[in-house]
């Protein structure tokens, strides 16, 4: 049954890109709910989106971990009643280190495939009762372009959001006969708020060089994507890989 008033769930959306998508559900008045492991950053983004006219709660929760998993959508089913939409966008990404693989430690390996990998797992495991149950869902899991392309000093990164794209295939095949379904965003490029250090202003222009669209990429971008798979309209769609990338050559 398609709901006309929506429950939007996003990870990550303290900051960033998913800041933006909570933004742009909440503008199209859906009822947000702003997760992230940074408690003031989800109250901060929550604020701005209720200053605005529209309905957000901010809720603290590290998604690597299940029984903080499962209380952040207790929280959002207390609040609103269920959840329609999730965005799974919390990633250990902007923070990261990059080095060669033979260098990285078992302990780096396996905290990033916490957070990127197990926590999208955890989340989908958290909401899909709810969705099940409803006989609507859609689920929106954020990969990244490297994924094809492979980067060199980033193998943890593109490994742990290789498991998002794969975890996704067999997602949308267990929930597509409740009508929930699953499909992946993959950016790439994306300029935020947010420093980081692993793109450098002389990498950019390389990049830029191999775009079919030769500028930078903004998390608008990103949301007009996302939006998509999420909408109700879109319920025929399932298990699909979108690169938002620019045109960017895999040569
Ligand atoms: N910006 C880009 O160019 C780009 C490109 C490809 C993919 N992506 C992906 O898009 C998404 C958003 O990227 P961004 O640029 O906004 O990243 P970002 O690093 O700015 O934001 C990530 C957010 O996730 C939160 N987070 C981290 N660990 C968490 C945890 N354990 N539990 C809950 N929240 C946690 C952070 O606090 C932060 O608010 C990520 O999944 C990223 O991998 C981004």
């Amino acid at each position: 049954m398609e709901p006309t008033s929506r429950v939007v769930l996003v990870t990550g959306s303290g900051q960033g890109i998913g800041r933006k998508f909570a933004q742009a559900f909440a503008e199209q008045g859906d009822r947000v709910v702003v997760a992230d492991i940074n408690a003031e950053a989800a109250e901060r983004v929550a604020e701005e989106i209720r200053a605005s006219g529209g309905q957000a709660i901010g809720v603290a929760a590290d998604v690597s971990d299940k029984a903080g998993v499962d209380a952040m959508v207790q929280r959002a089913v207390d609040e609103f009643g269920t959840v329609h939409v999730l965005v799974n966008n919390a990633a250990m990404f902007s923070s990261l280190t990059m080095k060669p693989f033979e260098e990285l430690t078992v302990e780096e390996w396996d905290s990033i495939f916490a957070v990127n990998a197990r926590g999208v797992f955890l989340c989908c495991q958290a909401v899909a009762p709810h969705m099940k149950a409803q006989r609507f869902g859609r689920i929106v899991n954020i990969s990244s372009s490297v994924v094809v392309t492979g980067r060199a000093n980033y193998a943890h990164y593109v490994a742990s959001k290789g498991a998002v794209q794969a975890f996704n295939k067999s997602l949308a095949t267990e929930l597509g006969s409740f009508d929930v379904t699953a499909n992946v965003v993959s950016p790439h490029g994306i300029v935020t708020e947010v420093p980081r250090d692993t793109i450098t202003e002389d990498q950019w222009d390389s990049i830029i060089a191999g775009h079919a669209i030769k500028r930078k990429g903004t998390p608008e971008d990103v949301v007009a994507a996302v939006r998509f798979f999420a909408s109700n309209e879109a319920g025929y769609i399932t298990g699909q890989s979108l690169l938002v990338d620019a045109g960017l050559r895999y040569t």
